[in-house]
């Protein structure tokens, strides 16, 4: 378990979240961490993990990509290791990941885990994105400069940097230490001794991601074939002339498709896909029946949360009353109000099992919501 101690959270989202930089000195008491650089680099080796070295030689930066199977030729000079969605893979990391709740999930996206020895770092560069970078075992020496325009430079292949910046923060941070980066502001981390450090990253998709994202919805579900007509369309003086009450008519079709039901629904999909599940084809989760979870929860299987699993709930407004739409992975888990409390408290369980069951007054509706969350691939039966 990681506690996160932050004097108050709502100072924090109102003074700092976006907005500034700022170093919180022991944000986690006794900090252990998750794991340690030898496990780091066997998930560097796995085919399907994000992986890279950074490294810097007599002023020579190079940047390889993993996975990696020998680690010699490419941890040369000042190097890092960093490794993506290492909460995918490492529950205690998913725990330090889970720490930060006081973020709304949805904008939630993954755990970066770095070991670098001494001297170690990326350079000096600027992130798209929030991140809180955890410190843990050594201590690292971290820099942030003011958000203004910087020259970028590529001193190696998809390694970006800039050549400097005067530090508005300059401090060295020790285990359980952390600090916050908004994006835009630029910063360096030097590793002072071996060192492990935990990045806890946003996602904030741009229009155009979300545009993308849109149609890719659009085609799987068949959607918005409506066809623009004009049944009294007026003569012009000039054929090319394509009058602005027109263009209106086009951009309210627009409008219609991201007013439309389908809009919510494809926010939903987008924020809660996982890596395992392709966008929109059947995926590969098996579909258990009723009697099925029943009899496995009597034989004493526990339903595990799968690490990667995305939730997001939207209160909507039904007939004058509010109602919790949830969706996990991509599947959408509708519930009567009278059990919106008892599927909240399921799916904040990593486990789910008969003594969990116990703990619900209604077992006939645990074991249907069991059942969708299973056949949502968010839990599986640990068998
Ligand atoms: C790290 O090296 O652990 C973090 C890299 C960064 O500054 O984004
Ligand atoms: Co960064």
């Amino acid at each position: 378990m990681y506690t996160l101690n932050l004097p108050s959270k709502q100072r924090f989202l109102e003074d700092y979240w976006q907005k500034k930089p700022v170093v919180i000195r022991q944000a986690f008491a006794n900090f252990s961490d998750p794991l340690d650089e030898h496990e780091l680099a066997g998930l560097a080796q796995e085919e399907d993990i994000d992986s890279r070295i950074i490294s810097k030689k007599k002023g020579v930066w190079a940047n390889s990509q993993g996975p990696f199977s020998d680690f010699t030729p490419h941890c040369i000079g000042d190097w890092s290791l960093l490794v993506q969605s290492v909460d995918h893979y490492i529950p205690e990391a998913k725990m330090l990941l889970d720490s930060f709740d006081f973020i709304p999930n949805w904008r939630v996206d993954d755990l970066m885990v770095s070991y670098s020895e001494r001297n170690g770092g990326v350079g000096p560069h600027i992130d798209q994105y929030d991140v809180f970078i955890i410190q843990g075992r050594g201590s690292r020496r971290w820099q942030v400069g003011e958000n203004k325009h910087y020259n970028s430079i590529q001193p190696a292949k998809n390694l970006k940097q800039i050549t400097g910046f005067d530090p508005i923060i300059d401090e060295i941070l020790e285990p359980g230490d952390l600090i916050y980066i908004p994006p835009g502001f630029p910063h360096n981390g030097v590793a002072l001794t071996p060192c492990l450090n935990y990045s806890v990253g946003f996602r904030a998709p741009t229009q155009r991601e979300l545009l993308d994202g849109f149609v890719d919805y659009a085609q799987a579900k068949n959607l918005f074939n409506h066809r623009y007509s004009d049944p009294d369309i007026s003569s012009r003086d000039s054929r090319f002339e394509i009058k602005s009450s027109e263009i209106e008519k086009i951009r309210n079709m627009f409008k219609d498709m991201i007013h439309s039901v389908h809009f919510d629904d494809f926010i939903a999909t987008y924020f809660t896909e996982t890596k395992d599940i392709d966008m929109y084809s059947a995926d590969l989760t098996e579909n258990y029946t009723l009697n099925e979870i029943i009899n496995m929860l009597d034989d004493g299987v526990m339903f595990q949360r799968k690490l990667d699993t995305r939730i997001i709930q939207q209160k909507m407004r039904f007939n004058d009353k509010y109602q919790i739409v949830t969706w996990v992975n991509q599947h959408r888990i509708n519930v009567e109000p009278e059990h919106e409390d008892m599927l909240s408290a399921m799916l904040n369980s990593t486990i789910l099992d008969s003594e969990e069951k116990n703990n619900y007054a209604n077992g006939l509706i645990f074991n249907q919501l069991l059942a969708r969350l299973v056949n949502s691939g968010g839990w599986y039966p640990d068998i």
